[in-house]
């Protein structure tokens, strides 16, 4: 007979890092593991999590749900809760995205966004309109289409040959910035390099893919507006469909509901995952225009939009959604959003002085200290140090290499967010 099967664990590697801790149950901001430590969850347990562990009102809605039904399939079929969260959704997103399609993860609503974008195309008798524009630093997931438009990076490097070839522009790093200016004299120079690929090959171009205002796991990037519009109107003017992949800005994380609308920007596609359903069931949602769909609504069975996941739209993730768009019509969710940011704000200008700093970036509730490193990146020897420190002293913060961030749920309390940064300040002083 076999043992137990051993659970491999994603981002893990058995012969360098510590055994994973066992979480035995979890409340508001805090995980709480077998051997009897408190842990306060200051990245929401991979940016899902926003109304706190174990909400009450979200749990409850699942279980009713599950009395009623769980699972039907989406094609051909639907339920009340789908059209519900479209409904309620609706009120949220953008004005001009119409149209929501289901997926599983962050990942899949990116598949489904360059495939739509793709097919939009095809359908509308353009076939060479085909190639895909990504940013420099940018990460959409770790599936194959998804890693093709995220930058190499040590996630992507074994997988070279799986990756479809894309065009990769700059992005608005304004720390390093890409064309050697200083963010408080530029006219955001570095989308110049996207100008000219599209005045050349625009025929030949689908779409452009950004993480709005945010690149996360590139390094806790923020970018200032300005390259956001400027990348909309690049794509209007050259008729290239603009997919603004939400999945880790989205739901408040930047302050607004969406990145898009800090920037008064409608993409033509979007995707959504992470937190649309609180952190309880995983979810993807790529939204679009009336305009893109339209392609697909033809005499012609060919122009379908042949793809779908066997949990599309499920009915259990579809009621932790309703439930977290509930939490934010009946809760002060934007109060408890602009403490944090405050909170941040005035913790991260204590800290942008210190020699071992090299930058500090906020956008809404996430927070970030780049530190000077010879190793700067992903891999860079600061990252376990750092990781294990924090865990030590009762707090769960992943770095991005040398860059540590906060990205806490909504629910953590000031105190809980100041003993976060106090941390990060006790690192600093212990181990840089
Ligand atoms: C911007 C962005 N897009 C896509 C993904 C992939 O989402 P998932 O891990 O749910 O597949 C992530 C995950 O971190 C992300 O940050």
């Amino acid at each position: 007979m076999n043992s137990s099967l051993q659970i491999w664990h994603p981002f893990s590697n058995r012969a360098l890092d510590p055994a994973p801790f066992l979480v035995e149950k979890a409340e508001g901001a805090y995980l709480y593991t077998s051997d009897r430590r408190k842990i306060i969850d200051a990245i929401s347990s991979w940016w899902v999590n926003l109304h706190g562990h174990a909400n009450p009102r979200i749990g409850a809605a699942i279980a009713e749900q599950a009395r009623k039904l769980e699972h039907v399939i989406l094609a051909g079929f639907t339920h009340e809760a789908a059209e519900e969260l479209a409904s309620r959704l609706s009120k949220w997103v953008p004005r001009g995205l119409t149209h929501m399609f289901f997926s599983d993860d962050g990942s899949t609503a990116v598949e489904v966004a360059l495939k739509m974008a793709v097919q939009h195309f095809q359908n509308l008798s353009r076939p060479e309109k085909i190639e895909i524009v990504a940013l420099a630093h940018g990460y959409h997931g770790d599936t194959a289409g998804a890693m093709s438009v995220s930058d190499e990076s040590p996630f992507t490097q074994p997988f070279e040959s799986m990756r479809y070839s894309v065009h990769r522009v700059h992005s608005a790093y304004c720390y390093r910035c890409p064309v050697g200016l200083k963010r408080e004299s530029c006219h955001i120079e570095c989308v110049q390099q996207l100008e000219r690929l599209l005045e050349e090959r625009s025929e030949r171009v689908a779409a452009v893919i950004v993480e709005p205002l945010l690149q996360g796991a590139g390094g806790m990037i923020v970018h200032p507006v300005e390259f956001l519009q400027k990348v909309r109107a690049l794509c209007s003017k050259h008729d290239v469909l603009l997919i603004a992949d939400e999945v880790l800005t989205g739901f408040g994380r930047t302050g607004k509901m969406f990145a898009c609308d800090l920037a008064n920007v409608v993409p033509d596609l979007m995707c959504v995952s992470k937190g649309i359903t609180g952190g309880f069931l995983t979810m993807g949602v790529t939204l679009c225009t009336d305009r893109v769909e339209a392609a697909f609504r033809s005499e012609n069975r060919l122009h379908t939009f042949y793809h779908g996941h066997s949990y599309t739209g499920n009915a259990l993730a579809c009621a932790a959604a309703i439930a977290n768009l509930q939490i934010f019509d009946d809760e002060p969710v934007f109060d408890r959003i602009a403490t944090i940011s405050k909170i941040h704000a005035e913790r991260l200008a204590q800290l942008r002085e210190l020699h071992q700093v090299g930058n500090v970036r906020q956008i809404g509730t996430m927070g970030a200290v780049e530190f000077i490193a010879d190793d700067a990146g992903y891999l860079s020897a600061l990252r376990p140090k750092l990781y294990g420190f924090f865990l030590d002293h009762g707090v769960l913060l992943r770095p991005l290499g040398n860059v540590v961030y906060a990205l806490p749920p909504y629910v953590i309390e000031p105190d809980e967010l100041h003993r976060v940064h106090d941390v990060i300040v006790e690192a600093i002083e212990t181990l840089l």
